[in-house]
């Protein structure tokens, strides 16, 4: 097994700044590369900050907040990260970009050492083939912000060493955070079954048969934190445009995953979400939330569905792919639903929740509306089916 002790981070943007963070504070020496100039320098002024921050509120000690900042060695180029026992990778989400990088790492860096990815939609096989190593090349997927969230998705590829896994999850929990082994699959986990909370909900308004806030007033109403269009908003609709296109050609145009129309109709319309003070909601100068969109509104053409009829169908969409995410080998069941609640903070895993509601009824919705929109979008995942057929459970040694 690999003893990390040095890490390196290439690229200190969000995500990236985050890293190095929790690295640092988790007593590792952390080297960080940026290209862009200044760019490593600011990272480590915002983490300086929130060091600070962390000892106002008595979470830190001042040594311990200027031993970890301490641990913080800037790299002038990417070639000098090769020194390190793991180098985490999380430049801007483009296949090529981020294959040369891993050919210049492998390149200059020693045999044993581990590059990690932090990708959250491409083939980590993809990139680790681009290197002399793929057994040492995995997916280390961080949330945002990465101090907070407490999930770590590690993303094994076919090539990927199991003990390089083992290191990794290791790490992870050295890092007070809990490692999830995802298959590497379009979305992993927690993107792939946020899908169908995201779609489930554009299909409802796009039928005119309830309208945003309703929509997320109810999904509020039974514990998630934040409704479907409300999230999009916060995390970009363009970034959730983007994410949902790259599942959707992962899965070859399976038509569940097919993004909304109106989701293209707010990015091309420049409603970026929270970040352009428009989005599915317009936000005003304080971040409140205003008004939904008026063009959005539908003159409703069938009767509209009410708090829990929208509750069912949205739920029956995210246990369905759940589920789907079981069948196809991404996960075990325990790990998805640790995965959507840590990396999502949902009140309660998928499968969970859909046995608490009854896998028979969540089949049941499913049918109906398979039954209205023959395209595939509903068809019943046949282990779900089965479970619920059967009476049984997704956790059968729960008893
Ligand atoms: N932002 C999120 O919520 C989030 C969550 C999980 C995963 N990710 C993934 O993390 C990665 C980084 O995302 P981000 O939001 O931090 O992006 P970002 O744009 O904030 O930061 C990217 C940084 O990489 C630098 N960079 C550009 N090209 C580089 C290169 N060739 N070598 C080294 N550095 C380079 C840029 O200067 C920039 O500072 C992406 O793969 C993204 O999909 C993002």
């Amino acid at each position: 097994m690999n003893e990390i002790s040095t890490i390196a981070v290439l690229g200190a943007g969000t995500m990236g700044a985050g890293i190095v963070q929790v690295m640092a504070e988790a007593g590792l020496t952390v080297l960080v590369h940026d290209p862009q100039d200044g760019a490593t320098e600011r990272a480590q002024h915002r983490i300086e900050g929130f060091l600070g921050r962390k000892v106002e509120k008595e979470q830190l000690s001042a040594d311990e907040a200027t031993a970890a900042a301490s641990r913080i060695q800037p790299a002038g180029s990417l070639e000098e990260l090769g020194a390190a026992d793991l180098v985490v990778e999380a430049i801007p989400e483009e296949l090529e970009l981020k294959r040369d990088a891993f050919r210049r790492l492998d390149a200059v860096a020693d045999e044993a050492t581990i590059l990690a990815t932090n990708t959250s939609s491409l083939s980590v096989t993809r990139i680790a083939s681009a290197t002399s190593r793929p057994g040492r090349v995995i997916g280390m997927h961080f949330f945002n912000p990465v101090p907070l969230m407490a999930l770590i998705e590690v993303i094994a590829g076919p090539t990927t060493d199991p003990e390089v896994t083992n290191t990794v999850a290791l790490l992870a929990r050295r890092l007070g955070k809990t490692p999830v082994v995802a298959a590497d699959t379009p979305g992993f986990i927690v993107n792939r079954i946020q899908r169908a909370y995201y779609l489930e909900a554009c299909r409802i308004l796009e039928g005119g048969l309830a309208d945003v806030r309703t929509i997320d007033e109810a999904m509020r109403g039974i514990g998630f934190r934040l409704g479907p269009f409300e999230l999009a908003d916060v995390v970009g609709t363009d970034v959730n445009l983007a994410a949902g296109l790259a599942i959707f050609e992962g899965f070859f145009g399976d038509p569940r995953y097919r993004p909304a129309q109106v989701q293209r109709r707010v990015v091309d319309a420049g409603r970026l979400g929270r970040k352009s003070n428009a989005g599915y909601y317009e936000y005003g100068a304080e971040g409140a939330q205003g008004a939904c969109w008026p063009a959005l509104a539908r003159t409703p053409l069938l009767p509209a569905l009410d708090d829990p009829q929208i509750e069912a169908r949205i739920l029956a969409a995210i246990v369905n792919e759940a589920a789907s995410a079981v069948a196809d080998g991404v996960a075990g069941p325990d790990a998805i639903d640790t995965a959507m609640q840590l990396g999502t903070n949902w009140p309660e895993g998928p499968l969970a929740w859909g046995e608490r509601i009854g896998l028979l009824s969540v089949v049941n919705t499913l049918d109906a509306l398979h039954a209205s929109v023959p395209d595939g979008r509903y068809r019943v995942v046949p282990l779900l089916r089965s479970i619920g057929a059967a009476g049984g459970s997704f956790f059968p040694a729960r008893g």
